[in-house]
């Protein structure tokens, strides 16, 4: 693939994987973003500096988005894209995680993997000789934040000074929006009902972060804290991928985690409602809501491809600036 770009790659080894969101620092995200944004700008500038790589994508979850905008995302910049599913793989005959990666770092130039644990991509990162990007797991969704901050960073025009609330379950989107408040230096309040707070590695972690960029992330039970005065509102479902058997008890515990017209209007005048979709109406947000004037759900959700474009074109070719593309 290196031979198709239009100038050769700055650093192509070792791999430069994307597990988290907090190993782009500051200045990754920031140039991500700007990269981004360029991208909205001129899309032609996208089209097939990679032509010739082939991107492989692992689904053990389902995936409307992420799988969708990442086939997109890889066309655009002249990859082939390649899904594969578990039940199509070895890998559920018995072949290990590590052999997995060694095989398809053969044929691949990069490898996008939904999974359950963390660990499965630590494994998959730790044998591969291409970059492994995480596509939502248990503990992260990193390529979900990216396309949030966008649509922050738009809508306000900056992220510095904004206050979040994040109203649900403290798992996956919820960390990942931790590690993108400490990294872009905002103010994230996190409600959520007793039991289901954030992993206090990923909080601490932030935390010492947040030092140097100035952001403050804060826990609380009560949605009315989180929310009031806030410049948008951020839910996810209450019962994520592989936590099924756990729904009704859920159900139960978050019955005053609802985000309805009468909590939205606790917010700043002007603010927005964000969710990483897909929604379960009714559930976590009324229609009035996410149907209503505050909600920008879709333009969130077109951000996937934009941000995901990038971050493709980023990692395989080191070009953070952009400056190979003519
Ligand atoms: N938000 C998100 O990751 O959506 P999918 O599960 O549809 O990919
Ligand atoms: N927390 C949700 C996010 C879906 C995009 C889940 O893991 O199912």
């Amino acid at each position: 693939m290196t031979a198709a770009l239009k100038a050769p790659p700055v650093q192509v080894a070792p791999p430069r994987h994307f597990l988290t969101l907090a190993e782009l620092g500051p200045d990754g995200l920031h140039s991500l973003l700007d990269l981004t944004t360029r991208l909205k700008r001129d899309p032609e500038a996208f089209r097939n500096p990679l032509a010739g790589g082939r991107i492989g994508m692992i689904f053990d979850k389902p995936s409307t988005r992420t799988r969708v905008s990442f086939e997109s995302a890889a066309w655009m910049l002249g990859m082939l894209p390649i899904v594969l599913r578990p039940d199509e793989l070895q890998l559920g005959r018995g072949e290990t995680i590590g052999d997995t990666a060694r095989a398809l770092s053969l044929y691949l130039d990069a490898l996008t993997v939904r999974t359950f644990a963390q660990s499965t991509l630590d494994e998959l990162a730790a044998a591969a000789s291409i970059p492994i990007i995480n596509a939502l797991t248990d503990e992260h969704h990193p390529c979900q934040a990216l396309a949030d901050v966008m649509t922050l960073q738009e809508e306000f025009g900056s992220l510095a000074n904004l206050t979040l609330a994040f109203v649900g379950d403290g798992d996956n989107v919820c960390h990942s929006l931790i590690q993108a408040a400490a990294l872009a230096g905002f103010e994230l309040r996190i409600a959520t009902p007793p039991g289901y707070e954030p992993s206090e590695t990923i909080l601490a972690d932030a935390q010492a972060q947040a030092v140097s960029t100035g952001a403050t992330i804060s826990l609380t039970h009560d949605p009315l804290e989180a929310v009031g005065g806030a410049n948008a509102v951020y839910a996810d479902v209450w019962t994520s991928m592989g936590k099924e058997a756990e729904g009704g008890a859920r159900k139960a515990a978050f019955a005053g985690f609802r985000i309805d017209a009468q909590l939205m209007r606790k917010a700043s005048k002007t603010a927005i409602f964000l969710h990483c979709l897909p929604a379960h109406r009714g559930e976590e947000v009324t229609d009035e809501v996410i149907d209503g004037p505050a909600s920008r759900v879709w333009p969130q959700a077109a951000n996937r491809l934009h941000t995901e474009t990038a971050l493709l074109y980023t990692v395989l070719t080191g070009d953070a600036g952009g400056e190979l593309l003519t």
